[in-house]
């Protein structure tokens, strides 16, 4: 796989998965675009894997507002000039809660970041990428958004939707050099994971073992894996894959 000189924008770039993302991207010559709610965030992934400010623009930026969207993407372009790839990595995961305790107001937040975040980055790259005829696009799902696990009912319904407007936009386009997939990883091992586990708590599970599958592999998946799948779905190599849910779960929701 070869993205030298490509320009690819990461959202949620200071997290575990976007952190191996950028990694990963960079390491094939693309250079990167890093956007989290701080810049500090951004800033300390550029730390950690060493990139020069040839490889990496390091941008402030909230993705549920739609002011902040649209001067991101603004200073993206006066900087780079195009967008070839964007992974929508950023996402939060909520509290855990049973449906009847969920307090409105964390729904709406979870909701605003993960749907309407994803949303509004779609909506303002997608005219990049329509004018260049050429593009591809990664949103961030999970296994939530197949199944109805429990005391996520938030998270879930949000992933769902994400995957769903993956595929609603890959059929807008496709015909004109612009893909739109979905990745939906099981577990990864990140500070997400770990704060999920942590607040099984307040559900009254003291084990988080008991509220977790890891299906035939026994393991949690690695930000670097998530990151290799995602390479792949914006590659040359996957120039027919448009539209798709891309599991990546190691088998866990095999049953
Ligand atoms: N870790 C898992 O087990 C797992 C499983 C399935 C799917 N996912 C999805 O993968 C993606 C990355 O997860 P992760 O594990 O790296 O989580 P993470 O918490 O390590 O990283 C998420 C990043 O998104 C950023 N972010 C949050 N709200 C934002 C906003 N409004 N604007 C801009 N940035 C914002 C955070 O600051 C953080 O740096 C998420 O969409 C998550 O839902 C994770």
């Amino acid at each position: 796989m070869d993205f030298t000189d490509k320009i690819v924008v990461v959202t949620g770039a200071g997290g575990g998965i976007g952190t191996a993302i950028v990694r990963k991207f960079t390491g094939l010559g693309a250079k990167a675009a890093l956007i989290d709610v701080k810049e500090e965030f951004c800033q300390r992934t550029v730390e950690k894997l060493g990139l020069d400010a040839d490889h990496a623009y390091c941008l402030a930026g909230d993705i549920s507002d739609e002011d902040s969207v649209k001067a991101v993407v603004a200073k993206i372009m006066a900087h780079y000039g195009r967008i070839d790839v964007l992974i929508n990595t950023a996402g939060i995961s909520g509290p855990s809660a049973r449906v009847e305790d969920y307090s409105f107001k964390d729904v709406k937040k979870v909701f605003e970041v993960n749907v309407f975040g994803t949303f509004l980055m779609m909506q303002n790259v997608l005219p990049v990428m329509q004018a260049q005829k050429s593009g591809s696009i990664v949103n961030f799902g999970s296994v939530s958004g197949l199944f109805g696990y429990p005391y996520e009912i938030a998270y879930g319904a949000t992933k769902a939707a994400v995957i769903h407007m993956a595929k609603s936009a890959a059929n807008e386009n496709g015909g004109n050099g612009v893909r739109v997939n979905a990745i939906s990883p099981g577990w990864v091992n990140t500070g997400m994971m770990k704060s999920i586990l942590a607040s099984y708590k307040d559900v009254g599970i003291e084990n988080s073992s008991d509220n977790v599958t890891l299906g035939p592999m026994n393991r949690p998946g690695e930000p670097e894996e998530m990151a290799n799948a995602v390479a792949f779905l914006c590659s040359d190599e996957a120039s027919y894959i448009n539209g798709t849910n891309f599991l990546v779960d190691g088998g866990m929701t095999l049953g």
